[in-house]
């Protein structure tokens, strides 16, 4: 068996930032509304800043904990779906800019806010083939780009920024995965090349019943895939879209207080990027240790979701 094990974490958050109160002064809305509906208080917006600036802090900052360069690199995915060119990509662009070698691996993927876990499959799955061991993974959003900003229902909920890790393979760890995709057009769309100013729609109950649905059945697959209960776990890290549909997950499941991770009070919902910066974070705060059993999963546009059930060992 192998598994991923990521070797550090960085992440990148724009200047800007724009709490409800600001927001409310645009659209008929409220800091008690949006914090009571979805726990986010505020967020980040890149306002001079493009989102490979971010990818290319958070990238910068890994790479530097890892203690690797850039030759060190043998894959380079960034998730996305707000890329700052629809060609080149972001990670070929990242390439640029970090000096990654010629031969690397590097491409975009766009499975919506369930980016990262589908990247950090892909990237194991590329580095058992790769010119070097080493993947550089992110996920990198700048939603307020594609966001009407007179539209209540969206502009209150997402945020910019970006998150990277550094993985290697490790050949003697076991991990376990789930992925899928619904293949639905009507919950959340934003229209492509050639159609206008492209904008985020989103059906926000039909996608909050889908995420309790998904991320509740994708944990009980990886608990069973790995044989524990939910106390067996260490630690949850779920893609912070709203903290109502975390608590019903945990509520649903009997977690203990304080199991599954939120930030979107800070942030809002980051997309591919909120898995990364949440790693980021809690690895300064010192509360991932070696041997603890984490479990992550996303959920989002596609629809698509993806969990992984692994051991932290950085
Ligand atoms: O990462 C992608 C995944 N996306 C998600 O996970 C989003 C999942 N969905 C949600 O998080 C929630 O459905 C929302 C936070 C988007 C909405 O919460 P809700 O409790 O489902 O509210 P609602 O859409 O049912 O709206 C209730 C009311 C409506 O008014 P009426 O029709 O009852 O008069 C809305 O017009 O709240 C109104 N409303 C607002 N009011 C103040 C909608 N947005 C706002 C707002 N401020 N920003």
């Amino acid at each position: 068996m192998s598994a991923p094990q990521i070797l550090s974490t960085g992440r990148a958050l724009p200047r800007r930032v724009v709490t409800n109160q600001e927001l409310s002064q645009r659209v008929d809305t409220s800091d008690e509304w949006v914090f009571s509906r979805t726990g986010i208080h505020s967020r980040h917006f890149c306002q001079e800043e493009h989102g490979l600036d971010l990818a290319q802090r958070a990238a910068r900052q890994a790479l530097e904990r890892a203690g690797l360069g850039p030759e060190d690199i043998g894959v380079c995915l960034v998730a996305t779906f707000t890329p700052d060119f629809a060609s080149p990509s972001d990670a070929c662009l990242l390439q640029q800019r970090l000096g990654l070698l010629e031969d690397t691996v590097c491409f975009d993927l766009n499975a919506a806010c369930a980016g990262f876990l589908y990247g950090l499959k892909t990237a194991h799955a590329l580095l058992a083939d790769a010119p070097r061991p080493y993947a550089l993974l992110l996920g990198c959003e700048v939603i307020s780009r594609v966001m009407d900003m007179d539209d209540r229902n969206t502009c209150v909920l997402f945020g910019d920024g970006a998150g990277a890790v550094v993985l290697r393979r490790r050949e003697d760890a076991v991990w376990h995965t789930v992925c899928g995709s619904r293949g639905d057009g009507q919950s959340i769309w934003v229209h492509g090349l050639g159609q206008g100013r492209p904008l985020i729609h989103m059906d926000g109950k039909s996608v909050f019943r889908f995420a309790v649905e998904v991320v509740e059945r994708s944990i009980q697959q990886l608990l069973q895939a790995e044989g524990c209960g939910i106390d067996g776990l260490d630690l949850v890290v779920c893609h912070q879209a709203n903290a109502r549909i975390i608590d019903h997950v945990a509520k649903k499941l009997k977690a203990r207080e304080g199991l599954f991770y939120k930030n979107m009070d800070r942030y809002g919902n980051t997309s591919a990027a909120s898995i990364p910066i949440a790693l980021d974070e809690l690895v300064e705060q010192g509360a991932l240790r070696p041997g603890m059993r984490v479990l992550a999963v996303g959920f989002g546009g596609g629809l698509t979701w993806a969990g992984a059930l692994f051991r932290w060992d950085c």
